[in-house]
This record gives C-alpha cells, structure tokens and sequence, in this order.
C-alpha cells in the first residue's frame, strides 16, 4: 500500500470552503445561480460549499468519464448530465481538481453552447503543472504544485475518497 502524505486539514479546507462560499454568495446576489457538481470528485466540496453560501442557489451534477490512459485530451464523454435548464442561468462548474484542464475545458463549451448567461469554474484545487488547455479558474480553494492528490472527495482507483482530509498518495 502506498504511503500517504497529510496535505490539507479538514481545518484548513472548512475554513477556505467558508471563503469561497462568501465570495460565491457576494458575486451572485440576486442572480440564483445553478452550481454543477463534477461526480463523483467534487461531491464532499460541493455539499461543504453550499453550505456556505447565503444567498438563493440551486444544484445539478454531471458525470463525465475519460478515456485517456494517461490524460484526458480529446476522449471525454458526458455519462450522466444535468436536468435543469442551462439557457439563461449563471452556472458555476464545481470540480475536485483541474489538472490538465481538459474535463473543466469540455463541460464549459458544452454549458456555454447551451446559452448560459455565464459559466464560471470553481476548483478545490488548481494543479497547474500538467496543464494542457489554458483554462480560467475563477475560484481556486487551493493551488497545489505537484502530486497526486486523495481525500475528501478525491480517489485513486475509487479508494481513499472518504477521508476528511487531503493526503499526497507517496508511490
Ligand atoms: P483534467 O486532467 O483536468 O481533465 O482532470 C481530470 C480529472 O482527473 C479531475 O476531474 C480529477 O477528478 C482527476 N484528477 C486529476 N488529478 C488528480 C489527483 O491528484 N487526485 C485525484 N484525482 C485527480
Ligand atoms: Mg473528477
């Protein structure tokens, strides 16, 4: 079994999470927006988001899955998408991590070919040094330079996602 690294407190990451929810709630006074959970990672940050923010919003998932072995450029499909209506809405795209940016680059052409008033990305946590499509992160909990990531919502293989903090998986 791989050695894990402690990198981000569940201290840490309530006390950021409680930021962005202020920022969101601030910026979008008035407006309803819809907030786009990516499954499965981003379903602990979503569900600790939300409940930061204090202003009317409403929530959908997408699911996408990859192809790729060892990115995801061009082998992107959409498994399960949203319900609600997209044409007119701020949506916010609510995702665990944007590493080569391709996921995050594919789910915001799709919502923006579907006449959203505005598609914002907001990302737990910005890993920029793959980064192969120069995508806008308009809110970043964490930016992180390297390393693969698990725990609150983030897996390797489906495992590890439970833990109420943010390990570097050590090979
Ligand atoms: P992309 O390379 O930006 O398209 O990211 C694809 C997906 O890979 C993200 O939605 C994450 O779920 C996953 N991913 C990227 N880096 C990590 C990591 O360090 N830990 C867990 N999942 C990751
Ligand atoms: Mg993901």
């Amino acid at each position: 079994m791989a050695e894990k690294r402690m990198v981000l407190t569940a201290d840490t990451l309530q006390k950021r999470v409680q930021e962005l929810g202020w920022e969101i709630s601030r910026e979008y006074g008035g407006k309803k927006p819809l907030l786009v959970g990516v499954l499965n990672g981003a379903f602990i940050f979503l569900a600790d988001l939300v409940r930061q923010i204090d202003i009317p919003c409403e929530i959908d998932f997408v699911r996408v899955a990859s192809y790729g072995k060892n990115d995801t450029a061009g082998s992107i499909t959409l498994t399960k998408d949203v319900e609600k209506q997209i044409s007119g809405r701020s949506v916010i795209l609510v995702e665990d991590i944007v590493d080569t940016g391709n996921t995050i680059a594919f789910l915001q052409q799709l919502f923006s070919g579907r006449q959203a008033d505005s598609v914002r990305i907001c990302a737990l946590i910005d890993k920029k040094e793959r980064r192969q499509v120069p995508v806008p992160v308009d809110y970043v909990g964490f930016d992180v330079a390297e390393g693969f990531l698990v725990g609150y919502g983030l897996d390797f293989a489906e495992q590890h996602r439970h833990y109420p903090h943010v390990y570097h998986l050590v090979p």
